[in-house]
């Protein structure tokens, strides 16, 4: 399976936890076409933990979906999916059990493997709750990833260890298609900042076919859900999906995207964001500017994209206005290269035309901007 550039799609995590359904999957299916997102991109519905019978089958040993939450079995919630033409992902654990108890993978790898083949589904979130402490994690999910190879089935494989054992310099190893790097996101400007603050430098393992994931994003859940902390207001929620665009992470929705607003509608679909995400080259975005007393709470990030120009971020996260200089010899381009550097705000639209040697840029609290910038030679 080739996985070029960061998934993207819904989980049910972030906002349903165990809440989860037949029902409200297909709602969730029918308003990815009524939304356009499946044009804008985003083509998994991810069924997270909390989908099966607490015991498997006694006789096949294969784990049953819950009669209750989806009385049709998978299968038929998979066809319902793919007759949209989108991807359908599910949930196990490398432990005994899931992370809330329901049964997990542990020594039962190619069985469950076929089993998420015979359902028909084209992802796998690989959790790491109740590991026997003899076995070691890498090879638990070496084992999932041959699994998934000989199932016959394309199954993206999305490890979710939380970043333990040095997980970037084997995922990619152990057939892995995304890598969850981080402990769990919750809906609040501290946990998604400290999530991106601890990966910034992380990015250079990330690359196609095997993608650096800082977790599901809480943008538009406003407080509400299984992982509400406080919510974020339209600002952070700006932040957070403009950070998630430049690094490259995956991008998986997790709010109730029945009940979206006008302008996180907008956010979340902004195509030049979207091609920032998922521009073909994959390159990590780097340090323009990091301006030491403020320790990473103030930063320039920017990514070479594939036609020749960048993406260049502007980040506040911290809690007071403060104004950010970038200094193009930063980045590479010093005043002899004999380029000036042409701006355009990709959020709101505007042109701020061609600026010469450095750019400054004065942000509210937590405020962000993100540019798309051509180098021009100078006449
Ligand atoms: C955590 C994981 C979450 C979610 C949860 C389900 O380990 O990081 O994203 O999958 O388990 O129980």
């Amino acid at each position: 399976m080739l996985v070029n550039t960061p998934p993207m799609g819904w989980n049910s995590w972030n906002t349903f936890g165990a809440k989860i359904s037949d029902k409200l999957i297909r709602e969730i299916a029918d308003q990815f076409i009524k939304l356009g997102l499946d044009k804008a991109g985003y083509r998994y519905i991810v069924i997270d933990d909390c989908w099966s019978e607490l015991e498997r089958d006694p006789e096949t040993g294969k784990m049953l979906a819950s009669k209750e939450k989806f009385p049709d079995g998978m299968r038929a919630l998979a066809d319902y999916i793919h007759a949209k033409g989108l991807k359908f992902g599910m949930y196990s654990c490398a432990g005994v059990k899931t992370c809330a108890n329901y049964p997990g993978s542990f020594d039962h790898e190619f069985l469950d493997a076929e089993t998420f083949a015979e359902f028909g589904c084209d992802f796998l979130k690989y959790d790491f709750c109740h590991k026997p402490a003899h076995a070691s994690g890498p090879l638990l999910y070496r084992r999932m990833g041959n699994a998934l190879r000989a199932s016959g089935r394309d199954i993206l494989y999305s490890i979710c260890n939380w970043g333990s054992d040095d997980i970037w310099s084997w995922a990619r190893s152990a057939g892995a298609h995304m890598y969850r790097s981080t402990g769990d996101i919750c809906d609040n400007f501290k946990s998604f900042t400290d999530i991106a603050q601890s990966q910034f430098e992380k990015f250079c393992f990330s690359a196609p076919q095997c993608f650096n994931d800082m977790d599901m994003l809480t943008v538009g859940m406003f407080g509400q859900g299984n992982v509400a902390a406080g919510g974020n207001d339209l600002t952070q929620y700006k932040n957070h999906f403009a950070l998630w665009c430049i690094m490259g992470t995956p991008l998986m929705l997790g709010s109730d995207i029945r009940n979206i607003t006008p302008e996180i509608l907008t956010l979340i679909t902004n195509q030049e964001l979207i091609a920032i995400n998922q521009d073909p080259e994959a390159r990590p975005a780097f340090f323009a500017a990091y301006p030491p007393h403020l320790k990473g709470k103030c930063v320039v990030l920017a990514k070479m994209l594939s036609n020749g120009d960048y993406a260049i971020g502007y980040f506040n996260l911290t809690s007071e206005v403060h104004a950010t200089t970038l200094y193009f010899d930063d980045m590479g381009f010093p005043f002899a290269s004999g380029y000036d550097l042409a701006f355009r705000d990709v959020i709101s639209g505007e042109d701020l035309g061609l600026k010469r040697e450095s750019l400054i840029q004065r942000l509210e609290p937590h405020d962000c901007r993100v540019f798309r910038v051509t180098p021009v030679k100078r006449h």
